[in-house]
């Protein structure tokens, strides 16, 4: 079965075709980074209208990289929400129109979700074809504008546990990032300078005791004193070490609440996902941390890309589910708490 991805929640434009959920046969992912750094940050109505520029010709990408038409396709999945309204209007309307057009079923998905399913992607991994012993697993979604941590039962069947009370990870190192004079956006670049330093700063961990739930703002305001404090300046080594200390405060912070949530809810398994999966120092903190197997995907798919909205899609729709074409954009879309759903 193939499904259309389409994606265009944020700065990234996308288009993609998988097949079963699992193989990807084209992704296409055009970036508008380079558009919104000189200002330091995503401005939302600059993004809208470069999606309605990009989307059209990413999608004629995807298709003709592979010569498949359109008519082929046996669903199409689009992002519904989380994300700045005018960008989501995009491809939503973009869907609905090839759906409409074409007589294809389509399915919204939620961003957050869909990030997830990353996992599933281009995966060899045994646990994600032996999908009976993965369930259930516990989720972690850290990206630019969410830290959740999501128990997962089974496809569909999500309950959040866990999430940020201030900040996102993501938003944290963009922050973190402008104050050391860096650039956009921030995750990069921190671990790159990372690299040249050492974690010689004492900055805060929030703990949050009984609680699953992150807290990223007392680091960035700590981050923020030290930085006025050791007037960074012109001092690419003193840059260096603060940013290696910043990056190893998120990740311990991350890394600890992740695996004492893990053992106290006795999973065989960690699902990683969102833009900051993609630094390498959290990566290999918590698979040294994890009494339990610890799946990340390849760092091009931690991302914002359509492969894995097409990939969640698939499942929506062999369960039996499709949208109908009054399914509006809901940008502040999140996963029901736990407490809401028992
Ligand atoms: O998932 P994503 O592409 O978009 C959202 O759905 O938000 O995540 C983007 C976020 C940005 O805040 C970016 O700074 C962060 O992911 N990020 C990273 C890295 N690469 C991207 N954070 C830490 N280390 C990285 N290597
Ligand atoms: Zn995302």
């Amino acid at each position: 079965m193939k499904v259309l991805g389409i994606e265009s929640s944020c700065d990234e434009t996308a288009a993609a075709v998988v097949e079963d959920g699992r193989n990807i046969i084209t992704s296409v992912v055009a970036s508008q980074v380079e558009i919104h750094a000189r200002y330091g940050g995503v401005v939302p109505e600059v993004a809208s209208r470069q999606h309605m520029l990009s989307i059209i010709p990413v999608i004629d990408r995807a298709l003709g990289d592979t010569g498949i038409d359109c008519k082929d396709m046996d669903g199409i999945a689009v992002t519904y929400g989380p994300g700045l309204a005018g960008a989501l209007l995009v491809g939503m309307n973009v869907a609905k129109t090839i759906s409409a057009a074409r007589n294809i079923p389509f399915v919204g998905v939620n961003h957050l979700e869909a990030h997830i399913y990353a996992n599933w992607l281009d995966s060899d991994q045994q646990t994600m074809l032996g999908e009976e012993n993965l369930f259930p697993c516990l989720c972690l979604i850290i990206s630019g504008g969410h830290s959740d941590l999501v128990f997962m039962k089974g496809h569909g069947q999500f309950e959040r546990v866990g999430k940020t009370r201030d900040d996102a990870a993501g938003e944290a190192f963009d922050k973190a990032a402008r104050i050391l004079g860096l650039g956009y956006p921030g995750g990069p670049v921190i671990e790159q300078a990372a690299t040249q330093g050492k974690p010689s700063f004492q900055l805060p961990r929030a703990q949050l005791r009984d609680s699953y739930d992150f807290s990223f703002s007392g680091v960035k305001t700590a981050l923020w004193h030290l930085a006025h404090r050791e007037n960074i300046v012109q001092d690419d080594s003193r840059i260096a070490d603060i940013a290696a200390s910043f990056q190893s405060a998120i990740v311990d912070s991350v890394v600890k609440k992740t695996v004492r949530a893990a053992e106290d809810m006795g999973v065989q398994h960690i699902l990683v996902s969102g833009g900051v999966s993609a630094n390498k120092a959290l990566r290999n903190a918590l698979n040294q941390a994890s009494p339990v197997a610890v799946h990340i995907p390849p760092i091009r798919l931690c991302t914002d890309n359509a492969a894995m909205i097409a990939s969640c899609g698939y499942f929506h729709l062999v369960a039996g589910e499709k949208s109908s074409l009054d399914l509006d954009i809901i940008p502040s879309l999140s996963f029901m708490d736990k407490a809401a759903i028992s």
